[in-house]
Protein backbone atom coordinates (compact mmCIF):
# COMPACT_ATOMS: atom_id res chain seq x y z
CA UNK A 1 0.00 0.00 0.00
CA UNK A 2 1.45 3.53 -0.93
CA UNK A 3 -0.09 6.87 -0.04
CA UNK A 4 -0.93 9.27 -2.58
CA UNK A 5 1.40 11.88 -0.54
CA UNK A 6 4.35 9.14 -1.36
CA UNK A 7 3.68 8.64 -5.05
CA UNK A 8 3.37 12.58 -5.28
CA UNK A 9 6.98 12.94 -3.34
CA UNK A 10 8.55 10.33 -6.11
CA UNK A 11 6.53 12.24 -9.00
CA UNK A 12 6.21 16.12 -7.73
CA UNK A 13 5.28 16.84 -11.83
CA UNK A 14 1.73 15.11 -11.75
CA UNK A 15 -1.35 17.27 -11.40
CA UNK A 16 -3.31 14.29 -10.35
CA UNK A 17 -6.44 16.54 -9.17
CA UNK A 18 -6.25 17.34 -13.03
CA UNK A 19 -7.20 13.65 -13.69
CA UNK A 20 -10.95 12.43 -14.39
CA UNK A 21 -9.99 8.93 -12.95
CA UNK A 22 -8.88 11.06 -9.56
CA UNK A 23 -12.35 12.60 -9.82
CA UNK A 24 -13.82 9.23 -10.25
CA UNK A 25 -12.61 7.23 -7.46
CA UNK A 26 -12.94 10.39 -5.18
CA UNK A 27 -16.65 10.04 -6.01
CA UNK A 28 -16.03 6.37 -5.28
CA UNK A 29 -14.73 7.23 -2.30
CA UNK A 30 -17.39 9.44 -0.72
CA UNK A 31 -20.20 7.40 -2.18
CA UNK A 32 -18.76 4.53 -0.39
CA UNK A 33 -18.21 6.49 2.75
CA UNK A 34 -21.64 7.44 2.77
CA UNK A 35 -22.89 4.25 2.46
CA UNK A 36 -20.98 2.59 5.18
CA UNK A 37 -21.87 5.74 7.84
CA UNK A 38 -25.46 5.00 6.90
CA UNK A 39 -24.97 1.01 7.38
CA UNK A 40 -23.00 1.34 10.18
CA UNK A 41 -25.08 4.68 12.17
CA UNK A 42 -28.86 4.66 10.77
CA UNK A 43 -31.11 2.00 12.48
CA UNK A 44 -33.31 -0.22 9.52
CA UNK A 45 -36.14 1.94 7.57
CA UNK A 46 -38.55 -0.30 10.09
CA UNK A 47 -36.88 0.65 13.54
CA UNK A 48 -36.99 4.52 12.45
CA UNK A 49 -39.99 4.85 10.90
CA UNK A 50 -41.74 3.17 14.23
CA UNK A 51 -39.51 5.40 16.23
CA UNK A 52 -40.26 8.39 14.21
CA UNK A 53 -44.10 7.48 14.51
CA UNK A 54 -44.06 7.10 18.46
CA UNK A 55 -42.38 10.76 18.26
CA UNK A 56 -45.24 11.97 15.96
CA UNK A 57 -47.83 10.57 18.45
CA UNK A 58 -46.13 12.36 21.26
CA UNK A 59 -46.29 15.65 19.04
CA UNK A 60 -49.74 15.02 18.71
CA UNK A 61 -50.48 14.61 21.86
CA UNK A 62 -48.57 17.79 22.49
CA UNK A 63 -50.54 19.66 19.71
CA UNK A 64 -54.05 18.34 21.18
CA UNK A 65 -52.95 19.92 24.91
CA UNK A 66 -52.19 23.23 23.64
CA UNK A 67 -55.36 23.45 21.14
CA UNK A 68 -57.05 22.48 24.78
CA UNK A 69 -55.31 25.01 26.74
CA UNK A 70 -55.96 27.90 23.73
CA UNK A 71 -59.54 27.27 23.73
CA UNK A 72 -59.91 27.56 27.72
CA UNK A 73 -57.80 31.11 27.34
CA UNK A 74 -59.91 32.15 24.79
CA UNK A 75 -62.78 31.21 27.29
CA UNK A 76 -61.31 32.56 30.08
CA UNK A 77 -60.72 36.16 28.15
CA UNK A 78 -64.24 35.94 27.14
CA UNK A 79 -65.69 35.75 30.66
CA UNK A 80 -62.86 38.20 32.19
CA UNK A 81 -64.34 41.22 29.50
CA UNK A 82 -67.75 40.10 30.41
CA UNK A 83 -67.02 40.79 33.95
CA UNK A 84 -65.40 43.84 33.68
CA UNK A 85 -68.00 45.31 31.23
CA UNK A 86 -70.20 44.85 34.75
CA UNK A 87 -67.68 46.24 37.05
CA UNK A 88 -65.95 48.54 34.63
CA UNK A 89 -62.04 47.35 35.95
CA UNK A 90 -59.99 46.44 32.95
CA UNK A 91 -56.63 45.24 35.08
CA UNK A 92 -57.34 41.71 34.71
CA UNK A 93 -58.05 41.69 31.18
CA UNK A 94 -54.82 43.74 30.92
CA UNK A 95 -52.82 41.85 32.46
CA UNK A 96 -53.64 39.29 30.67
CA UNK A 97 -53.61 40.14 27.15
CA UNK A 98 -49.99 41.50 28.23
CA UNK A 99 -48.65 38.22 29.06
CA UNK A 100 -50.40 36.28 26.54
CA UNK A 101 -48.56 38.97 23.88
CA UNK A 102 -45.12 38.94 25.88
CA UNK A 103 -45.24 34.91 25.18
CA UNK A 104 -46.38 34.96 21.81
CA UNK A 105 -43.70 37.80 21.15
CA UNK A 106 -40.76 36.00 22.21
CA UNK A 107 -37.92 34.55 19.98
CA UNK A 108 -36.38 32.13 22.06
CA UNK A 109 -34.12 29.22 20.09
CA UNK A 110 -35.09 25.78 21.24
CA UNK A 111 -33.48 24.70 23.87
CA UNK A 112 -29.88 22.38 22.29
CA UNK A 113 -30.11 20.23 24.65
CA UNK A 114 -33.52 19.10 24.24
CA UNK A 115 -33.25 19.24 20.53
CA UNK A 116 -30.12 16.56 20.55
CA UNK A 117 -32.44 14.58 23.22
CA UNK A 118 -34.85 14.01 20.62
CA UNK A 119 -32.40 13.24 18.17
CA UNK A 120 -30.67 10.47 19.81
CA UNK A 121 -34.13 9.00 20.86
CA UNK A 122 -34.56 8.42 17.27
CA UNK A 123 -30.77 7.13 16.60
CA UNK A 124 -30.74 5.15 19.39
CA UNK A 125 -32.38 3.48 22.22
CA UNK A 126 -31.92 2.91 25.96
CA UNK A 127 -31.63 -1.05 27.42
CA UNK A 128 -32.16 -2.43 30.90
CA UNK A 129 -31.37 -5.84 31.75
CA UNK A 130 -33.00 -7.33 34.98
CA UNK A 131 -32.18 -8.71 37.29
CA UNK A 132 -28.23 -7.09 37.35
CA UNK A 133 -29.81 -3.45 36.29
CA UNK A 134 -27.38 -3.58 33.97
CA UNK A 135 -27.64 -0.81 30.85
CA UNK A 136 -26.62 0.00 27.49
CA UNK A 137 -27.70 1.86 24.36
CA UNK A 138 -29.08 0.40 21.21
CA UNK A 139 -27.21 2.51 18.31
CA UNK A 140 -27.21 2.41 14.66
CA UNK A 141 -28.21 -1.11 12.86
CA UNK A 142 -26.95 -3.03 15.89
CA UNK A 143 -28.93 -6.50 17.17
CA UNK A 144 -29.67 -6.02 20.74
CA UNK A 145 -27.01 -8.70 21.28
CA UNK A 146 -23.96 -6.94 19.69
CA UNK A 147 -24.99 -3.59 21.48
CA UNK A 148 -24.50 -5.59 24.95
CA UNK A 149 -21.46 -7.10 23.93
CA UNK A 150 -20.18 -3.81 22.58
CA UNK A 151 -21.17 -2.47 26.14
CA UNK A 152 -19.16 -5.12 27.58
CA UNK A 153 -21.99 -7.15 28.87
CA UNK A 154 -21.61 -11.12 28.99
CA UNK A 155 -25.30 -12.33 27.54
CA UNK A 156 -25.94 -15.77 27.11
CA UNK A 157 -25.45 -16.49 23.81
CA UNK A 158 -24.53 -19.03 21.20
CA UNK A 159 -24.73 -18.85 17.14
CA UNK A 160 -25.24 -15.16 17.22
CA UNK A 161 -27.06 -16.04 13.82
CA UNK A 162 -30.30 -16.93 14.73
CA UNK A 163 -30.17 -20.76 14.67
CA UNK A 164 -29.39 -21.76 18.47
CA UNK A 165 -32.14 -19.85 20.79
CA UNK A 166 -29.12 -19.30 23.34
CA UNK A 167 -29.79 -15.51 23.61
CA UNK A 168 -33.24 -15.86 24.33
CA UNK A 169 -34.94 -12.71 26.76
CA UNK A 170 -38.17 -12.17 27.98
CA UNK A 171 -39.14 -8.31 27.05
CA UNK A 172 -41.03 -6.59 30.28
CA UNK A 173 -41.46 -3.59 28.96
CA UNK A 174 -40.90 -1.73 25.40
CA UNK A 175 -40.94 -3.08 21.98
CA UNK A 176 -38.38 -4.97 19.63
CA UNK A 177 -38.37 -5.46 15.75
CA UNK A 178 -36.74 -8.38 14.02
CA UNK A 179 -33.92 -7.06 11.90
CA UNK A 180 -32.07 -10.55 11.09
CA UNK A 181 -33.89 -13.65 9.99
CA UNK A 182 -33.93 -16.62 12.73
CA UNK A 183 -34.22 -20.23 11.71
CA UNK A 184 -35.03 -20.84 15.29
CA UNK A 185 -38.71 -20.98 16.34
CA UNK A 186 -39.69 -19.80 19.67
CA UNK A 187 -42.42 -21.97 21.36
CA UNK A 188 -46.20 -20.30 21.15
CA UNK A 189 -46.06 -20.02 24.94
CA UNK A 190 -42.36 -18.68 24.82
CA UNK A 191 -43.81 -16.00 22.71
CA UNK A 192 -46.79 -15.01 24.65
CA UNK A 193 -44.42 -14.93 27.74
CA UNK A 194 -42.58 -12.07 25.58
CA UNK A 195 -39.46 -14.12 25.00
CA UNK A 196 -37.45 -12.52 21.96
CA UNK A 197 -33.88 -13.41 20.40
CA UNK A 198 -31.30 -10.84 21.49
CA UNK A 199 -29.80 -11.66 18.21
CA UNK A 200 -31.69 -10.93 15.56
CA UNK A 201 -33.90 -8.32 17.04
CA UNK A 202 -33.61 -4.41 17.63
CA UNK A 203 -34.93 -2.22 20.31
CA UNK A 204 -37.70 -0.19 18.94
CA UNK A 205 -37.80 2.30 21.52
CA UNK A 206 -36.27 2.02 25.25
CA UNK A 207 -36.55 -1.39 26.24
CA UNK A 208 -36.49 -3.67 29.86
CA UNK A 209 -35.54 -6.99 29.38
CA UNK A 210 -34.75 -10.16 31.57
CA UNK A 211 -32.08 -11.47 30.35
CA UNK A 212 -29.30 -14.26 31.69
CA UNK A 213 -25.78 -13.24 32.00
CA UNK A 214 -22.58 -15.04 32.45
CA UNK A 215 -20.63 -14.44 36.06
CA UNK A 216 -18.13 -17.11 35.78
CA UNK A 217 -15.88 -18.70 32.75
CA UNK A 218 -17.73 -21.92 33.60
CA UNK A 219 -20.52 -20.68 32.40
CA UNK A 220 -19.09 -20.71 28.92
CA UNK A 221 -19.28 -23.45 26.20
CA UNK A 222 -16.00 -25.02 24.57
CA UNK A 223 -15.94 -24.12 21.09
CA UNK A 224 -14.18 -24.88 17.95
CA UNK A 225 -14.01 -22.30 15.24
CA UNK A 226 -12.55 -22.50 11.75
CA UNK A 227 -11.46 -18.53 11.64
CA UNK A 228 -9.43 -17.13 8.57
CA UNK A 229 -6.24 -14.79 8.87
CA UNK A 230 -7.25 -11.43 8.28
CA UNK A 231 -3.68 -9.76 8.76
CA UNK A 232 -0.51 -10.55 10.26
CA UNK A 233 2.06 -7.82 11.00
CA UNK A 234 5.16 -7.02 13.41
CA UNK A 235 4.21 -4.77 16.20
CA UNK A 236 7.82 -4.23 17.12
CA UNK A 237 10.90 -6.03 17.41
CA UNK A 238 10.34 -9.83 18.28
CA UNK A 239 6.32 -9.80 18.22
CA UNK A 240 3.87 -9.66 15.50
CA UNK A 241 -0.30 -9.64 15.98
CA UNK A 242 -2.24 -11.88 14.09
CA UNK A 243 -5.50 -11.21 13.82
CA UNK A 244 -8.18 -14.04 13.28
CA UNK A 245 -11.99 -13.79 12.23
CA UNK A 246 -14.43 -15.87 12.46
CA UNK A 247 -17.53 -17.09 10.46
CA UNK A 248 -19.62 -14.32 10.57
CA UNK A 249 -22.25 -16.94 11.56
CA UNK A 250 -19.90 -18.40 14.31
CA UNK A 251 -18.25 -16.28 16.28
CA UNK A 252 -16.16 -16.94 19.37
CA UNK A 253 -17.68 -16.41 22.75
CA UNK A 254 -14.93 -15.53 25.41
CA UNK A 255 -14.62 -13.56 28.33
CA UNK A 256 -11.98 -10.87 28.27
CA UNK A 257 -8.91 -12.26 29.46
CA UNK A 258 -9.42 -15.89 28.72
CA UNK A 259 -6.80 -17.55 26.62
CA UNK A 260 -7.46 -20.28 23.65
CA UNK A 261 -5.61 -23.19 21.79
CA UNK A 262 -4.84 -21.92 18.02
CA UNK A 263 -3.56 -24.68 15.22
CA UNK A 264 -2.58 -23.81 11.82
CA UNK A 265 -1.26 -27.26 10.50
CA UNK A 266 0.56 -29.54 12.81
CA UNK A 267 1.35 -26.29 15.20
CA UNK A 268 -0.57 -25.67 18.15
CA UNK A 269 0.15 -23.27 20.66
CA UNK A 270 -2.31 -21.84 24.22
CA UNK A 271 -2.57 -17.92 23.61
CA UNK A 272 -4.06 -15.61 25.62
CA UNK A 273 -6.53 -13.42 23.49
CA UNK A 274 -5.62 -9.99 23.40
CA UNK A 275 -8.80 -8.28 22.26
CA UNK A 276 -12.37 -7.89 24.10
CA UNK A 277 -15.71 -9.57 23.44
CA UNK A 278 -17.08 -6.67 22.40
CA UNK A 279 -16.62 -7.37 18.76
CA UNK A 280 -16.53 -10.95 19.41
CA UNK A 281 -15.56 -11.81 15.33
CA UNK A 282 -12.29 -10.33 15.44
CA UNK A 283 -9.53 -11.96 17.75
CA UNK A 284 -6.07 -10.67 18.41
CA UNK A 285 -3.10 -12.72 19.54
CA UNK A 286 0.24 -11.03 20.13
CA UNK A 287 2.61 -13.65 18.54
CA UNK A 288 6.30 -13.36 20.18
CA UNK A 289 9.02 -14.78 18.34
CA UNK A 290 10.25 -18.01 19.09
CA UNK A 291 12.67 -20.24 17.29
CA UNK A 292 11.90 -23.50 19.37
CA UNK A 293 8.11 -23.09 18.69
CA UNK A 294 5.99 -24.48 15.84
CA UNK A 295 3.40 -21.90 15.84
CA UNK A 296 5.29 -18.95 16.39
CA UNK A 297 7.34 -20.31 13.62
CA UNK A 298 4.55 -20.87 11.39
CA UNK A 299 3.30 -17.03 12.20
CA UNK A 300 7.00 -15.54 11.10
CA UNK A 301 7.96 -17.80 7.84
CA UNK A 302 4.36 -19.53 6.85
CA UNK A 303 1.09 -18.27 7.56
CA UNK A 304 -0.73 -15.00 5.52
CA UNK A 305 -4.13 -13.48 5.40
CA UNK A 306 -6.85 -15.87 4.22
CA UNK A 307 -5.07 -19.15 6.00
CA UNK A 308 -7.42 -21.09 7.72
CA UNK A 309 -6.44 -21.42 11.69
CA UNK A 310 -8.70 -23.36 14.10
CA UNK A 311 -9.52 -21.74 17.51
CA UNK A 312 -10.38 -24.30 20.21
CA UNK A 313 -11.57 -22.73 23.79
CA UNK A 314 -11.91 -20.53 25.68
CA UNK A 315 -9.70 -21.77 28.55
CA UNK A 316 -9.05 -20.44 32.16
CA UNK A 317 -10.62 -17.92 34.63
CA UNK A 318 -8.40 -14.42 34.16
CA UNK A 319 -11.62 -12.63 33.70
CA UNK A 320 -12.74 -9.49 34.82
CA UNK A 321 -14.74 -9.24 38.54
CA UNK A 322 -17.07 -6.86 36.78
CA UNK A 323 -19.46 -6.52 40.00
CA UNK A 324 -16.31 -5.30 42.26
CA UNK A 325 -17.04 -1.93 43.08
CA UNK A 326 -12.56 -1.52 44.14
CA UNK A 327 -10.13 0.89 41.10
CA UNK A 328 -8.24 -1.73 39.40
CA UNK A 329 -4.45 -2.01 38.75
CA UNK A 330 -3.34 -3.58 35.63
CA UNK A 331 -0.07 -5.09 36.17
CA UNK A 332 1.61 -6.91 32.83
CA UNK A 333 5.17 -8.45 32.09
CA UNK A 334 6.66 -8.16 28.92
CA UNK A 335 3.86 -10.03 26.66
CA UNK A 336 1.73 -10.75 29.50
CA UNK A 337 0.52 -7.73 27.88
CA UNK A 338 -2.03 -9.15 25.49
CA UNK A 339 -4.60 -10.59 28.33
CA UNK A 340 -4.66 -7.47 30.23
CA UNK A 341 -5.09 -4.98 26.94
CA UNK A 342 -8.07 -7.69 26.64
CA UNK A 343 -9.13 -6.86 30.49
CA UNK A 344 -8.55 -2.72 29.95
CA UNK A 345 -11.14 -3.05 26.64
CA UNK A 346 -13.31 -4.72 28.64
CA UNK A 347 -13.17 -2.54 31.72
CA UNK A 348 -13.60 0.24 29.38
CA UNK A 349 -16.44 -0.63 27.44
CA UNK A 350 -17.85 -1.20 30.70
CA UNK A 351 -17.34 1.94 31.82
CA UNK A 352 -17.41 0.67 35.89
CA UNK A 353 -14.37 1.85 37.65
CA UNK A 354 -13.24 4.80 38.94
CA UNK A 355 -9.63 4.75 38.07
CA UNK A 356 -7.61 2.21 35.64
CA UNK A 357 -4.10 2.42 36.09
CA UNK A 358 -1.95 0.43 33.72
CA UNK A 359 2.03 -0.92 34.71
CA UNK A 360 3.60 -2.17 31.77
CA UNK A 361 7.26 -3.67 32.92
CA UNK A 362 9.07 -4.87 29.56
CA UNK A 363 12.40 -6.30 30.18
CA UNK A 364 12.42 -8.24 26.81
CA UNK A 365 13.69 -7.20 23.93
CA UNK A 366 9.71 -7.31 22.72
CA UNK A 367 9.78 -3.98 24.90
CA UNK A 368 6.25 -1.61 24.96
CA UNK A 369 5.28 -2.61 21.64
CA UNK A 370 2.06 -1.18 21.84
CA UNK A 371 3.32 1.90 23.79
CA UNK A 372 1.48 4.14 21.56
CA UNK A 373 -2.14 2.88 22.42
CA UNK A 374 -1.54 2.80 26.10
CA UNK A 375 -0.41 6.58 25.75
CA UNK A 376 -3.21 7.21 24.11
CA UNK A 377 -5.77 5.48 26.30
CA UNK A 378 -4.02 7.97 28.79
CA UNK A 379 -4.99 10.69 26.37
CA UNK A 380 -8.89 10.31 26.24
CA UNK A 381 -9.72 8.58 29.21
CA UNK A 382 -9.55 10.89 32.59
CA UNK A 383 -9.52 7.58 34.36
CA UNK A 384 -6.51 5.68 33.16
CA UNK A 385 -3.36 6.04 33.87
CA UNK A 386 -0.19 4.49 32.52
CA UNK A 387 2.83 3.53 33.94
CA UNK A 388 5.84 1.97 31.50
CA UNK A 389 9.02 0.62 33.20
CA UNK A 390 11.73 -0.96 31.42
CA UNK A 391 14.45 -1.05 34.16
CA UNK A 392 14.72 -2.17 37.53
CA UNK A 393 12.90 -5.88 38.88
CA UNK A 394 9.63 -6.59 40.08
CA UNK A 395 10.23 -4.95 44.12
CA UNK A 396 10.92 -2.22 41.89
CA UNK A 397 7.84 -2.22 40.40
CA UNK A 398 5.69 -3.34 43.04
CA UNK A 399 7.40 -0.55 45.42
CA UNK A 400 6.14 2.54 42.52
CA UNK A 401 2.84 0.77 42.88
CA UNK A 402 2.82 1.59 46.23
CA UNK A 403 4.30 4.80 46.37
CA UNK A 404 1.80 5.63 43.83
CA UNK A 405 -1.13 4.70 45.49
CA UNK A 406 -0.77 4.92 49.31
CA UNK A 407 -3.77 1.95 49.96
CA UNK A 408 -2.76 -0.44 48.00
CA UNK A 409 -5.55 -2.92 49.51
CA UNK A 410 -8.00 -0.34 47.72
CA UNK A 411 -7.83 -2.13 44.65
CA UNK A 412 -8.20 -4.92 42.58
CA UNK A 413 -4.92 -6.19 41.00
CA UNK A 414 -5.01 -8.08 37.48
CA UNK A 415 -1.75 -9.77 36.45
CA UNK A 416 -0.11 -10.96 33.86
CA UNK A 417 3.35 -12.22 32.43
CA UNK A 418 5.83 -15.27 32.36
CA UNK A 419 5.61 -17.47 35.34
CA UNK A 420 8.71 -16.34 37.42
CA UNK A 421 7.65 -12.78 36.84
CA UNK A 422 3.54 -13.89 38.18
CA UNK A 423 5.68 -15.68 41.24
CA UNK A 424 7.95 -13.08 42.10
CA UNK A 425 5.24 -10.25 41.97
CA UNK A 426 2.59 -12.12 43.81
CA UNK A 427 5.25 -12.10 46.56
CA UNK A 428 6.33 -8.67 46.57
CA UNK A 429 2.37 -7.75 46.84
CA UNK A 430 1.92 -10.40 49.51
CA UNK A 431 5.05 -8.73 51.43
CA UNK A 432 3.18 -5.18 51.04
CA UNK A 433 0.23 -6.79 53.10
CA UNK A 434 -1.80 -7.00 49.81
CA UNK A 435 -4.97 -9.11 50.20
CA UNK A 436 -4.54 -12.30 48.07
CA UNK A 437 -8.49 -12.28 47.27
CA UNK A 438 -8.18 -9.10 45.67
CA UNK A 439 -5.31 -10.58 42.90
CA UNK A 440 -6.57 -12.05 40.25
CA UNK A 441 -3.29 -13.50 38.10
CA UNK A 442 -2.30 -15.62 34.94
CA UNK A 443 1.01 -17.08 33.95
CA UNK A 444 0.91 -16.73 29.97
S1 LIG B 1 -27.31 -16.62 19.62
FE1 LIG B 1 -28.13 -18.35 18.65
S2 LIG B 1 -30.16 -17.74 18.27
FE2 LIG B 1 -29.27 -15.96 19.06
Amino acid sequence: MVTTADLLRLYPGIRIEEDGGFEQVMQIKVHAFGKRVRERMLPSQEILSQRLFDQSVELTDLRNHLQRYHAMMAALRERIQQQEAQTGMAALGEFLDGQLADILGRTEAPNALAVMDDMLRVMSAHVTLHPSRHEFFVEGADTLLEAALRAGLAVNYGCSNGNCGLCKARVISGQVQRVRPHDYVLSEAERSQGYTLLCSHAAVGDLVLEALETSSADDIPQQQIVARIKSNEALGNDVRLLHLQTPRNNRLRFLAGQSVTLAAGEATAQLPIASCPCDDRNLHFHIVRDADDDFSRQVYEVLGAGDPVTVFGPWGDFALHAESPRPILFVAGDAGFAPIKGLIEHAMSLDAAELLHLYWHASAPTGHYLANLCRSWADALDNFRYTALAEGGVDDLVGRMAQDHADLAAFDIYLAGPGAFVEEATKALAQQGFPPSQLVATAT
